[in-house]
């Protein structure tokens, strides 16, 4: 067993990791470099092995190579980024953590592991520069009454009679009047982008920018770029870019899915949000914004701060006007005027003549939970309309989902032996735990109590199978 662990084996997997691994001895000389490494840094192990790491990378230093200041300090260096030029003339970007190799307190050596993003950061900055060409061009005077705010969105747009949905509406209505953070709850397809737009299309930012982030978009290291902006050189090898921050100037920020933003970022912006001072990475000097921040989330926010995956701090700042939308099983008595407008919606776009809904799916509607809410309500219409040319949407028409509730609606007049409603009962409980993880068997057959084997004869039995 013990053999398995022979230097010489470690080493030889070492080569098949897809991150590169250098390793230096406590003078700065290079003892070994992976497979991945060589191929990132574009040098021949055997010419790098054995000489001093400023040697090999001559466009670093004593103050800007990681591996030596690790030597150095002792400490670790973790998630760095930095841009280098390899000896072919190629642009890397990696991010990299140094960690020092110590025995009995003494420094012998460093290690360091590289992950490419090369491609990542690329397409981050094209997405800054297309959004800098957008929203910076002042030059131009005739386009300076232009709508750039980029939102399409207004209150209008928002179907719903339903007292919740009302109620946040007359309150976005106000705030979109003042510069206060907005935090936004709403599982998924509830409509938390549409409200945020409207806002900005309501308030007196209309005409500056509106740029929208999904925060679970980018790695962490590259969002804090993308938001604050980078200046050059440095550590890093960035660019002077400005960041988001800097192009809502005037605008409106949304941040969505602030939930995935990692800690350290999120107590940065939340010193945006309280002397409204941003700092671009690497710089020693700061700039000023105007920018009013709003924050989406799809988890409940109470619960991301129990789960310490939202800063307490943060949380209070940016809840100061707090909108939850309701779920659509949650305002059940909309499902009617949405409907409407969503058959209207692709009667016109796909030139169709559908006029109504049946009862039949009507009821079906209302009794279904829409777990993706109104965005589900919205493909389930336009799928249907997309495929048939009916006047009437009828149960037939219905996609599998609805599936469940159909068939108890056939049979909810009709009284059937208990054996068989116990049957059906049990399939329908067992399908709901297998969607519920994912068809994990395992996870399915402990969240039923029941053996694994039970689970996979019964599975066999309603002949369940993963849609
Ligand atoms: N009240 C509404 N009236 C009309 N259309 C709506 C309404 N709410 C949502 N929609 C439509 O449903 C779809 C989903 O809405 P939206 O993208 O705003 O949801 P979301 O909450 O941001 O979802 P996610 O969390 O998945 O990003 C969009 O096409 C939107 O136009
Ligand atoms: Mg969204």
């Amino acid at each position: 067993m013990k053999d398995i662990f022979l230097k010489e084996n470690i080493i030889e997997i070492l080569d098949y990791i897809n991150e590169g691994i250098q390793i230096i001895d406590n003078r700065g000389r290079i003892i070994y470099y992976n497979k991945f490494a060589q191929r990132l840094d574009e040098i021949d192990r055997e010419k790098a092995i054995g000489r001093h790491i400023l040697e090999i990378y001559p466009s670093l230093s004593y103050d800007t190579s990681t591996l030596l200041n690790v030597i150095r300090t002792g400490e670790p260096i973790l998630n760095i980024e930095q841009t280098f030029i390899t000896y072919k003339g190629n642009k890397i970007t990696t991010v990299n953590s140094s960690i020092p190799i110590k025995s009995k307190g003494k420094v012998l050596g460093a290690l360091e592991i590289s992950k490419d993003i090369t491609d990542v950061k690329e397409l981050s900055e094209r997405i800054i520069d297309l959004q800098k060409e957008l929203y910076q061009d002042d030059s131009n005077n005739s386009r300076k009454n232009k709508d750039k705010s980029n939102s399409n969105y207004t209150f209008v747009d928002i179907i719903g009679q339903h007292e919740n949905i009302l109620q946040i509406k007359s309150l976005a209505v106000k705030a979109a009047q003042t510069t206060s953070p907005i935090l936004v709850y709403g599982e998924t397809g509830t409509g938390k982008e549409l409200l945020v737009q409207s806002i900005h299309s309501a308030s007196p930012r209309k005409n500056k920018p509106f740029i929208s982030q999904n925060c679970a978009a980018l790695p962490s290291n590259l969002l804090e770029g993308i938001l604050f902006g980078t200046v050059k050189g440095g550590f890093t090898g960035a660019e002077n870019r400005p960041g988001l921050f800097e192009l809502a100037n005037g605008g409106t920020l949304f941040l969505d899915e602030i939930n995935s933003m990692p800690m350290e970022l999120q107590a940065k912006l939340l010193r945006v949000l309280q002397d409204g001072i941003i700092r671009r990475v690497g710089a020693t000097s700061t700039i000023s914004v105007d920018v009013r921040i709003i924050a989406a989330t799809n988890v409940e926010p109470r619960k991301l701060v129990e789960e310490k995956r939202l800063r307490k701090d943060l949380y209070y700042r940016i809840n100061v006007i707090a909108l939850g939308l309701p779920k659509l099983k949650e305002r059940r008595s909309d499902i009617p005027i949405l409907l409407d407008h969503f058959i209207e919606k692709y009667n016109k776009k796909f030139n169709k003549t559908v006029r109504d809904v049946s009862s039949n799916v009507m009821d079906t509607f209302i009794n279904y939970s829409w777990p993706g809410n109104i965005r589900e309500l919205q493909h389930v219409v336009e799928g249907i309309m997309t495929i048939y040319d009916i006047e009437v949407i009828d149960i037939q028409h219905l996609p599998q989902q609805f599936n469940d509730i159909i068939y108890g609606l056939d049979n909810r007049d009709k009284v059937k032996p208990l054996n068989e409603t116990i049957k059906e009962m049990e399939r329908k409980i067992i399908k709901d735990a297998l969607e519920k993880t994912n068809w994990n068997i395992t996870h399915a057959s402990e969240f039923l109590e029941v053996p694994r084997q039970t689970l996979q004869y019964k599975i066999k039995k309603y002949s369940l199978n993963k849609i």
